[in-house]
């Protein structure tokens, strides 16, 4: 379960004091599918690395599991990142002289896999997102934005973390290969009990999900949720919109 409460961020801009993310609070469920749908600035991007530990809240708590990971320590941190997290980040950032297969298994490396078994899963994952075997061995730059995006989403499922965040993981695919890329992380939702929070602007995915948050300004509100997603994860948005 992951509880965020009364998180806010705010940057130093050239002497100005920018709000990216403005007193949040909200609980997603184990298993659940949310989406973070907003405008271009509206702080979706500066929440989810909050949320991935990736950056440091100016206040506020982000809890996994009861653990506060924002007072993780270094190593922890380390661990927590690459054992717990899958992140997509909206620019791939893929290592450019790794090829596509070696970028996937990378964190499979420091998590202490072997060799074999980490080239086997980083072909099983490259399949499941449809890059073909022949791009396997092919270095980022010459592969397309929506393979390089598809080797992103399988470097986040590498080491089967229990929440993936993803900043728009389908925004530079056909919708096709957006459909299979969701599939995907719905079925990883259903079937492994993964928490998936991911960044759209595409509504029809938005609508898809078990929960949608929109953020305004860096305010959270809750733009919808099923019955799949028991009544305090709305409870504690709401009452930030109240
Ligand atoms: N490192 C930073 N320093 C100063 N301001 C920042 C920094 N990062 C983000 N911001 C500001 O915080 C606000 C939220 O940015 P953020 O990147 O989270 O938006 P976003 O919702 O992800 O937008 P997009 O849809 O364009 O990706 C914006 O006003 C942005 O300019
Ligand atoms: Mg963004």
């Amino acid at each position: 379960m992951l509880t965020v409460t009364k998180l806010h961020k705010t940057f130093n801009s050239h002497g100005n004091l920018v709000t990216a993310v403005d007193n949040v609070s909200f609980t997603v469920p184990d298993g659940i599918f949310a989406a973070i749908i907003g405008k271009s600035g509206s702080g979706k991007s500066t929440l989810l690395s909050l949320l991935g530990a990736l950056d440091i809240p100016t206040s506020g708590k982000v809890e996994v599991d009861g653990q506060d990971i924002t007072k993780l320590s270094d190593r922890k941190l380390i661990r927590y990142r690459l054992t717990q997290i899958g992140f997509v980040f909206q620019g791939y950032n893929l290592i450019p002289n790794l090829s596509a297969i070696e970028n996937v298994m990378l964190p499979m490396e420091f998590a202490g896999v072997s060799t074999k078994q980490r080239r086997t899963r980083a072909e099983d994952l490259l399949e499941q997102v449809g890059l073909t075997a022949d791009k396997l061995s092919r270095k980022p730059s010459r592969l397309s934005g929506g393979e390089q995006q598809r080797v992103a989403i399988a470097r986040a499922l590498a080491n089967r973390p229990k929440l993936i965040l993803a900043d728009e993981p389908t925004g530079n695919l056909d919708s096709a290969t957006g459909k299979l890329i969701v599939d995907l992380l719905h079925h990883l939702a259903k079937k492994q009990n993964t928490t998936i929070i991911a960044v759209t602007h595409d509504l029809e995915i938005a609508r898809q999900t078990d929960l949608t948050l929109k953020l305004a300004d860096g305010k959270m509100t809750v733009a919808s949720s099923s019955a799949a997603v028991p009544e305090p994860a709305v409870h504690a948005a709401k009452a930030v919109h109240a």
